[in-house]
């Protein structure tokens, strides 16, 4: 924690980190990463000279499961997966990362269990076992045709055919996942437990899978058909997400945090749903919202600033923001972006990020400006890539082993990884990036230590300066106290910006560049080389 900021809130003023557990570090030379893994790589995270120096991490899910979607097909809400680690191993995490003051974040899975979860196989046992209700199962409409149009997340049609007790159950991801009965209480109770299971355990927070779909009309109507590339976004989901129920829902786990002192929460709403996302952030709700549209803009300033101030008003004082790039479900941003000048690139994107109003979360990799990984077909594991290849090749590309160093498989594994090693990490990866003042990691480490040292990075408001520039994208964040200017060149052009009379008349000091050549503001012009990405602060 910053010890000269007296109301520093970890997740409110922080930045947050996406240990995707599998691709972490290695610990035991299966090839998958590993809790214990991870716990030896903290220092890369906090409590050395060297670290990046983030206030928490959000870990991907661990628990014990048949891996059909690599940790989303939850077998038991309240263990470890062995490959992973032991709860043993859990508690030494938090011991570690708190001794660091560094948070930790699990991942809840609530909307779906795996087929092999205990409650599913007793579910679908009979039609008269306690735990049938447990999950959503339906006769066929007459005709034999299943009982709705509801499609997949991943694909198929959402409602199959079991055999076995000769009625459908619905799942929104993969066969394998069923989804869990909300309308249940017993449904309910259970899945609270296991949020005090982990709270008790130390936990600080906790990601919520598509948490919006966890509610469903309870007559499971068709969706109103829309245009849309794949089928399930070929549908308006007025059926299957954003149900009135789902406020109350989260204002009960919500009280449940409560009764815990800083703890934090964080949805992942699915879909397009018909309800704004913003509406479940508050407070008896969440306390954060992904917004993914950063994802869908093209690398336009413009596309980036209406993102930012769309989202700036749709956001009650109730609310704060967060913001992200990269995720294990999106194509990596520097992939995105980047073309001939990744760092660059990245550099100016993680400038944005981490000079937002709201909570900034990393992916792992991306302070190395890892890229996707290219994969053959034979290499891909993740099934919706399977299934569409070669129109969408899946997430694989997104979720290749961290790049320690330059040692076999860049210090991730002893053995062969569980996805393929990118082939540049010789170069690319940690230890050589620490040695290069102008790394995109050490870019990174500055930011953060700016942000962290900056109020009005942290809780400023925020205007734009640049409203349609092609070449700029550039605002204020502002308290009573000081001001910060930020300016980003997304093309490789010089480009100036010219101040107002108002922000000419302040002292500017240059807080931080990704350019050796970066100086204070002469005059009312601010001139920018080629993808610069520079911060400037008002000095009393
Ligand atoms: C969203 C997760 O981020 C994704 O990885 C997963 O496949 C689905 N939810 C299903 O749990």
């Amino acid at each position: 924690m910053d010890r000269n900021v007296e109301d520093y809130l970890w997740w409110r003023d922080g930045v947050i980190y996406h240990a995707y557990l599998r691709s972490f570090a290695d610990s035991n030379g299966d090839g998958l990463g590993d809790l214990p893994g991870l716990i030896a790589h903290l220092d890369h995270l906090k409590g050395s000279p060297d670290s990046l120096d983030v206030d928490a991490i959000w870990i991907s899910p661990f628990y014990p499961s048949p891996d059909k979607d690599f940790g989303y097909d939850v077998a038991n809400y309240c263990d470890i997966d062995p490959r992973y680690g032991s709860l043993a191993d859990f508690d030494r995490l938090i011991h570690e990362a708190h001794k660091r003051d560094l948070r930790v974040i699990l991942d809840l899975v609530f909307n779906h269990t795996s087929d092999q979860h205990p409650w599913f196989l007793q579910s679908r046992s009979s039609r008269d076992n306690p735990k049938r209700d447990w999950y959503i199962w339906r006769d066929p409409r007459p005709g034999n045709r299943p009982p709705n149009n509801w499609q997949s997340v991943f694909g198929v049609k959402a409602l199959e055919w079991d055999d076995q007790s000769q009625q459908y159950y619905l799942h929104h991801f993969l066969k394998v996942q069923p989804d869990l009965n909300w309308r249940n209480p017993e449904v309910r109770n259970a899945l609270m437990k296991a949020v005090r299971f982990w709270l008790d355990r130390g936990t600080d927070g906790f990601r919520l899978d598509v948490f919006n779909l966890w509610f469903k009309h309870p007559d499971l109507p068709d969706n109103p058909r829309c245009l849309g590339i794949r089928p399930f976004e070929r549908q308006r989901h007025i059926y299957d997400a954003d149900q009135p129920e789902m406020r109350p829902a989260l204002a009960e786990f919500r009280s449940i945090l409560d009764d815990y002192s800083e703890r934090t929460s964080v949805g992942e709403p699915a879909g397009r749903g018909h309800q704004p996302i913003s509406s479940y952030c508050g407070q008896d709700q969440l306390h954060m919202i992904f917004n993914f549209k950063f994802s869908f803009c093209h690398w336009s300033p413009t596309a980036f600033l209406n993102v930012v101030r769309r989202w700036e008003q749709s956001l009650s004082n109730n609310c704060w923001p967060c913001f992200v790039l990269s995720n294990h479900d999106l194509s990596r941003h520097v992939t995105r972006y980047g073309g001939r000048n990744p760092d660059a690139i990245a550099k100016v994107a993680a400038a944005l990020l981490l000079t937002l109003r709201g909570t900034p979360f990393l992916y792992y990799g991306e302070e190395i400006a890892m890229p996707n990984t290219r994969l053959r077909r034979n290499q891909i594991v993740d099934p919706p890539g399977i299934y569409y290849w070669p129109i969408y090749k899946g997430r694989d590309p997104a979720r290749g082993p961290m790049q320690w160093d330059a040692s076999i498989h860049a210090g991730f594994t002893t053995s062969t990884p569980w996805l393929p090693t990118h082939p540049d990490y010789r170069k690319q990866n940690v230890a050589a990036q620490l040695e290069d003042p102008y790394s995109v990691l050490n870019f990174y480490r500055s930011l953060i230590r700016l942000r962290r040292n900056s109020d009005a990075l942290r809780k400023g408001s925020f205007r734009t300066l640049t409203k349609t520039s092609r070449q700029i994208l550039s605002f204020i964040r502002e308290t009573p106290q000081q001001q910060a200017l930020v300016a980003l060149n997304f093309t490789g052009r010089p480009a100036h910006l010219q101040l107002d009379d108002m922000l000419h008349s302040l002292n500017w000091d240059l807080a931080l560049s990704s350019s050796p050549q970066a100086a204070a503001p002469r005059g009312r012009e601010i001139k920018l080389g080629p993808y610069e990405a520079s911060i400037f602060l008002s000095v009393n």
